[in-house]
């Protein structure tokens, strides 16, 4: 049976196995997902180990994500732009690399029903986890797109990286004191992780605006607690772009595409601690 699998350190949190063993479930796909504990530095070996024993495709989390995109022997655009692979494939004899974070978080949010087009949008953060999501979000056609970071000078880098794509006018960065208002902001940074939320002014949040953390926990994590404490309303967790970037992931290796509907409804993330919303 061909094999599939998560690889991180620590690992046990993933949802990846579950959610993927349903998908093959519904779709009658004779598969089995784990997950694999690698450290840093064993990575590239665990892989190889992989491979050798029916491995078909894996997906990738922290710490091994910018890794995986080194040793891949193809990329997609999307990892050579982020630096960053979440899914590989098996093909030919080497690994290709893809990034599904980013169409994840499109996915979600157009589940969600809330629109990018026209719209001013605020990312938050400039580590692997914006970058992953810059060059999707500028497809969907946002009026424009601020990267706002503790860090301004990472926040300037990013945009300058991502300078050639299409879209790339409307990107902009800025500090977290910003003056401007936003119709939708996502949080990328990490700290939720820390059980913090990086110091925004309440100012930052334009009527109707949305919110949208890319982490996910048991509970509200402490960004959209902020948000709803400024009434926001509109508010989601990285819960389902974790299940859309699945998805993705399962369409790559399979040639089928699963319904997402399932799994959001079996699946809760009944984790105690906040994750972050990949494999
Ligand atoms: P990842 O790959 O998960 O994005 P990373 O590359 O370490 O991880 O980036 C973490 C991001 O979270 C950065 O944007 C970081 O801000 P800095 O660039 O200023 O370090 C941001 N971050 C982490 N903790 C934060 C906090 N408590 N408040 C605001 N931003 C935070």
């Amino acid at each position: 049976m061909d094999r599939y699998a998560v690889f991180g350190f620590p690992v046990s949190h993933s949802l990846s196995p579950k959610i993927h063993t349903q998908f093959a479930l519904e779709n009658k796909q004779a598969l089995t997902y784990e997950a694999i504990e690698a450290a840093p530095g064993a990575f590239e070996e665990a892989l190889e180990i992989f491979a050798a024993s029916g491995g078909r495709g894996a997906n990738v989390t922290v710490p091994h994500k910018a890794a995986a995109a080194v040793l891949a022997q193809r990329c997609s655009p999307a990892v050579s732009l982020a630096g960053a692979a979440n899914t590989l494939c098996w093909v030919d004899g080497g690994w290709e690399a893809h990034n599904t974070d980013g169409l994840g978080l499109i996915n979600d949010l157009k589940a969600l029903g809330w629109s990018l087009e026209g719209r001013r949008l605020a990312l938050v953060g400039a580590g692997g986890a914006a970058a992953g999501v810059i060059a999707p979000l500028l497809a969907e056609g946002p009026e424009q797109l601020v990267i706002l970071n503790r860090t301004e000078a990472r926040a300037e880098e990013l945009c300058d990286r991502f300078k050639n794509v299409p879209g790339a006018s409307r990107l902009v960065s800025g500090g977290l004191n910003t003056r401007f208002a936003f119709d939708g902001v996502i949080n990328a940074t990490a700290a939720s992780l820390t059980g913090e939320r990086p110091p925004l002014p309440r100012s930052l949040w334009a009527p109707g605006a949305f919110a949208y953390d890319m982490m996910y926990g048991a509970t509200e994590t402490p960004f959209l607690q902020w948000a709803e404490s400024c009434g926001i309303g509109a508010r989601a967790d990285g819960f389902g772009m974790l299940v859309e970037q699945a998805a993705e992931a399962f369409t790559l290796w399979r040639g089928v595409r699963p319904s997402t509907e399932g799994v959001r409804l079996s699946l809760n993330p009944a984790a105690s601690a906040p994750h972050d919303n990949t494999p």
